[in-house]
């Protein structure tokens, strides 16, 4: 979380900085922070809340420069005030470091740093950076970050600059906090995020553990702090990225969560482009699993959060029902401390659309450590998940800028069949109708889902109701379960409507105790096997005076004892049922959010990239 910026060049910093810091609010918007650097002077403007109350404080101020720094925040040590803002600065003012991860050990560093006679003005452990370089510098700024990176503990990604070296900043990261270098004609940046930089160009370093990036307008030079001596300079790999600067902007929808639910039809075809041969059955992946891998495997094991977390659960029933391959599903903040138990031929998946969410990373790295061979499934190329899996499996859904995930989601979903279908085809040569059903049907999704979003206006109204409800519970039985779980989450997550989704057959064991008028009730039945099952648990809901909202597939039966309004999605395959289901449920929650005039592309408290613990 926080989003960093830097650049060095011809052109005024500051524009470029705000310009590039608004792409990357979507990290963190507790406060926001620039530095530009001119002959010898900082000027440096920091505040409380968001880069546009930036703009709105630096206003008309001609601020003269060509190198700077920025930060958007989301407050880990000491509130979000402007005192705590980056960037933050050395005693003499002459150092301003921006930030983004946790130092583990700044209390010990802040102690020592006191001791020597260093004066701190804020709480945070980023502070403790700008001290330790001051410490250690002796007219050559690469080398101080050198030494004051080999101090700390923890994970981070920092940018640096110092007045008395007015041609150069300096990025640092240790462990996993992404920092990206865009190289530029005659000028070069550097960011958290590739969107912060499709506008310039698309030529990057990524910069890996352990790393420092000495950034002047004529050239880079890394090296790293870990390897001794740590001075040594080596030549990087350019990284060409192949997104498009518009993919990352808001076009002429009233927000980003709108845009990118509208583009999910695209997200599935573009997903499946070229890795699906319907009539031969096959099923390519590039650089991918061996056939032998595939058939040791004893047992698949998935990992991640949040949204990503309700994919794995899809993947747990579809992999178990039809492969019979034992299936396990964490979220990464249990798996990681949990002692799993991996073997040598297990296969971990981590699924996770940034790619960086520290959780996933490490409970990736653990399983990694233990044997087993670990799959990504994720959307951003270069992502330090993608780069320390085995087999990466790319959802090509390009920049998703809204913190709440919906394309990144159907995404997931769509690599879950792929990869399904690539088991299948060696685990069962011989076929299956499941695996043909969902090989036919796949191709047909798109169409399916568009048509879902070419009349809104039902969940729209019915999203007028919901808003207006204390709280909200999601219901369903098999591959509808994560779904009723993720339509739960988006709903609270963007609305602040209290929600909860869940097994429609667990509701009698305490939850039914909540139901009355004013708690309406989500409840889908898309799953043939279990529709008769579904129908009885509305029916206990129903009895209970609560307002009850199926979701069902076109041409169900037994339409008589359901209520009105329904959602209603578009008949498909029942193994496919979540792509089409979740949509709905998507834009419900984002309709109950402008209708509750929320803030939907950055709610409350949270971040896109979740890269602390
Ligand atoms: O980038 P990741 O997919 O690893 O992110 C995981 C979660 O942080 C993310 O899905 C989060 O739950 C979303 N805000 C949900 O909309």
């Amino acid at each position: 979380m926080c989003g960093i910026v830097g650049y060095v060049g011809p052109r005024q910093a500051l524009s470029i900085l705000l310009q590039n810091l608004n792409l990357l609010t979507y990290r963190g918007y507790d406060s926001a922070g620039v530095v530009v650097s001119h002959n010898g002077t900082l000027y440096i403007e920091k505040t409380a809340g968001k880069v546009s109350a930036l703009e709105a404080l630096i206003g008309e101020t001609e601020v003269e420069g060509h190198v700077g720094i920025g930060h958007t925040r989301w407050a880990t040590h000491g509130p979000p005030t402007t005192l705590n803002a980056h960037p933050h600065t050395d005693c003499q003012g002459r150092i301003a470091v921006v930030h983004n991860g946790i130092i583990e050990n700044y209390y010990v560093l802040r102690q020592e740093l006191l001791s020597q006679g260093h004066k701190f003005t804020s709480e945070t452990d980023t502070e403790v950076l700008a001290h330790l370089i001051e410490a250690y510098y002796q007219g050559d700024l690469g080398a101080a970050v050198r030494r004051a990176m080999q101090r700390v503990r923890g994970a981070m990604a920092m940018v640096v600059l110092h007045s008395g070296e007015p041609d150069k900043i300096v990025a640092a990261k240790l462990d996993t906090p992404p920092l990206i270098v865009g190289l530029g004609q005659r000028e070069n940046f550097v960011a958290s995020d590739i969107p912060a930089l499709l506008k310039y160009t698309n030529k990057v370093y990524i910069l890996e553990d352990g790393e420092v990036a000495e950034i002047t307008r004529d050239g880079v030079r890394v090296s790293s702090f870990l390897e001794r001596p740590s001075r040594r300079v080596y030549q990087k790999q350019v990284t060409v990225i192949e997104w498009t600067p518009d993919m990352a902007e808001q076009g002429s929808y009233a927000h980003y969560m709108l845009k990118e639910i509208h583009e999910q039809p695209t997200t599935i075809q573009d997903t499946l482009r070229g890795r699906l041969d319907e009539p031969a059955r096959r099923v390519y992946l590039e650089n991918f699993l061996s056939p032998q891998q595939v058939q040791n495997a004893h047992r698949i094991t998935f990992v991640a959060c949040g949204t990503a977390y309700h994919a794995a659960l899809v993947a747990k029933y579809l992999f178990e029902q039809v492969l019979r391959i034992p299936t396990e599903v964490d979220v990464g903040s249990e798996y990681r401390y949990r002692y799993p138990i991996v073997e040598n031929e297990d296969i971990v998946v981590a699924i996770s659309q940034s790619g960086e969410t520290a959780d996933t990373i490490a409970s990736a790295r653990e399983a990694q450590s233990q044997g087993a061979t670990i799959v990504a499934i994720t959307n951003v190329v270069g992502s330090t998940i993608s780069r320390m899996a085995d087999a990466p499996l790319y959802i090509r859904a390009g920049p998703e800028i809204a913190v709440a995930s919906t394309k990144a989601f159907v995404g997931q979903l769509i690599g879950i069949y792929l990869l399904l279908l690539y088991f299948g085809q060696f685990r069962r040569p011989q076929g299956s109708p499941a695996l043909q059903q969902i090989l036919a049907e796949l191709p047909h999704l798109a169409a399916k889902a568009q048509r879902i979003l070419d009349d809104t206006a039902p969940i729209e109204r019915l999203a007028q109701e919901i808003s207006r409800s204390k709280a909200c519970f999601f219901i369903g039985r098999h591959l509808d379960e994560p779904i009723a779980r993720e339509g739960s989450l988006k709903l609270k997550e963007i609305s602040y409507i209290h929600s909860q989704g869940y097994a429609a057959g667990e509701l009698k064991h305490g939850t039914l105790a909540l139901m009355e008028r004013e708690t309406p009730v989500v409840a889908l039945a898309t799953q043939e096997n279990l529709y008769e099952k579904m129908l009885s648990n509305i029916q206990e809901v129903l009895a209970r005076s609560a307002p009850v909202i199926p979701l069902i597939q076109e041409h169900s039966s037994n339409l008589e004892v359901l209520p009105e309004p329904r959602i209603v999605i578009p008949r498909t395959n029942d193994y496919l049922a979540p792509v089409l289901s979740v949509i709905p449920l998507q834009l419900l929650a984002y309709y109950c959010a402008v209708a509750l005039d929320r803030d939907v592309d950055q709610p409350r408290n949270l971040a896109k990239s979740v890269t602390v613990e």
